[in-house]
């Protein structure tokens, strides 16, 4: 909805992108950081929505599992609150240009840069058997998905702030050198959430993809597995609940139930001042299972009707391909292709 400010001056909606990639089910992590604030932002603004299938070659890949986890992303997509009536939703790998721009923007892109990601240093480090060089390159596929689409704002976790800054120093690089042709993007994160960290370890993030499944979340977890996660979580030796970087096990699991039920930070403290960890922590748990009930419900719905995912995914490509078209048109044009008549 266009809004007008003081003085009566309409503003232009804003564009939004942001994708994730089927490497491994949805977490809650996944949720607190990204796709709530990309369900809140759909009423304002132009928001274009992808599952990053492209992305998830870069790690060892079983094809029967990327093709369920693609259907599985999008109905949860839906299920969560992204809507196709407001918002593009779309398959990465069916929008070409995506793949297109890529390949420009490896040409414009340092091999120092790329080597200085820490997630690059990170899964190389995991498995040094599959070192390939999409994994390298992975940064400036993301910044193509980004700049394709004159995006203004890019909703994502703090894990993800590194990439979005290289793709910022590759927009303005290219603009610097042919004219202004991308616009610079900005992240949007969550104040508080920005990083869920794992249940077992919480000095780390919590990811699709931890070796210990236990300490993870996931969004289709049923609640009996939900309760125990949270009952094992590991906390301090401490007793009081109070929200803490010192204490990051208890205060983490402060933040994920001050999200699933918006209740301020302060409030929750209070509300549990006196209870031991052990019964916070079972509050915990039931939020969630709570919180999750109606998603996995509607999820469950959704993937018996397989043809309308297939629906949304056409018609999130068809209108995501007009527009990432406009855009690289004008790389092609400014980098010296030739365009057929
Ligand atoms: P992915 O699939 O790893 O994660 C999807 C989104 O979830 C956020 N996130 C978290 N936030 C808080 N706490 C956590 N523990 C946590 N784990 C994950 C991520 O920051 C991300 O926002 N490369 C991206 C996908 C991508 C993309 C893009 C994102 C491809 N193209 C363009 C934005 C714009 C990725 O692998 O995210």
């Amino acid at each position: 909805m266009a809004e007008i400010n003081d003085k009566n001056l309409v503003q232009p909606k804003k564009i939004v992108y942001s994708a994730l990639k089927p490497t491994g089910d949805l977490t809650l992590g996944n949720y607190i950081g990204a796709l709530q604030n990309m369900v809140k932002m759909q009423d304002e603004h132009d928001c274009i929505y992808m599952v990053a299938d492209m992305h998830s070659l870069t790690v060892d890949n079983v094809p029967a599992d990327l093709r369920r986890r693609t259907y599985d992303f999008m109905a949860l997509f839906l299920a969560v609150g992204l809507d196709p009536e407001k918002s593009i939703l779309a398959v990465q790998s069916q929008v070409p240009q995506h793949a297109e721009l890529a390949w420009i923007l490896n040409c414009y892109t340092q091999f120092g840069e790329a080597s200085r990601m820490t997630q690059f240093k990170e899964k190389s480090a995991k498995a040094p058997e599959n070192v390939n060089v999409g994994l390298f390159s992975y940064p400036t596929l993301m910044a193509a998905d980004i700049l394709l689409y004159q995006t203004d704002l890019v909703p994502i976790g703090k894990d993800q702030k590194q990439h979005l800054e290289l793709a910022r120093d590759i927009a303005g690089r290219f603009n610097t050198k042919y004219s202004p042709t991308f616009k610079i993007p900005e992240g949007v994160f969550q104040k508080q959430g920005a990083k869920i960290y794992n249940l077992l370890d919480p000095t780390a993030k919590m990811g699709k993809t931890d070796d210990n499944e236990n300490g993870v979340v996931f969004l289709l977890d049923d609640p009996d597995t939900i309760m125990r996660k949270f009952k094992r979580a590991v906390t301090d030796c401490d007793t009081s609940i109070k929200y803490d970087e010192s204490k990051p096990g208890i205060s983490n699991l402060i933040t994920i139930y001050s999200v699933f039920t918006g209740t301020p930070i302060e409030k929750v403290e209070q509300d549990f001042a006196g209870s031991s960890y052990a019964d916070f922590k079972t509050k915990v748990g039931e939020a969630v299972v709570d919180y999750l009930r109606p998603i996995q419900d509607k999820y469950h719905e959704l993937m018996n009707n397989k043809d309308y995912l297939l629906e949304v995914m056409k018609n999130g490509a068809e209108r995501a391909s007009r527009i990432a078209n406009k855009t690289l048109s004008k790389v092609y044009r400014k980098v010296g292709f030739v365009q057929l008549p």
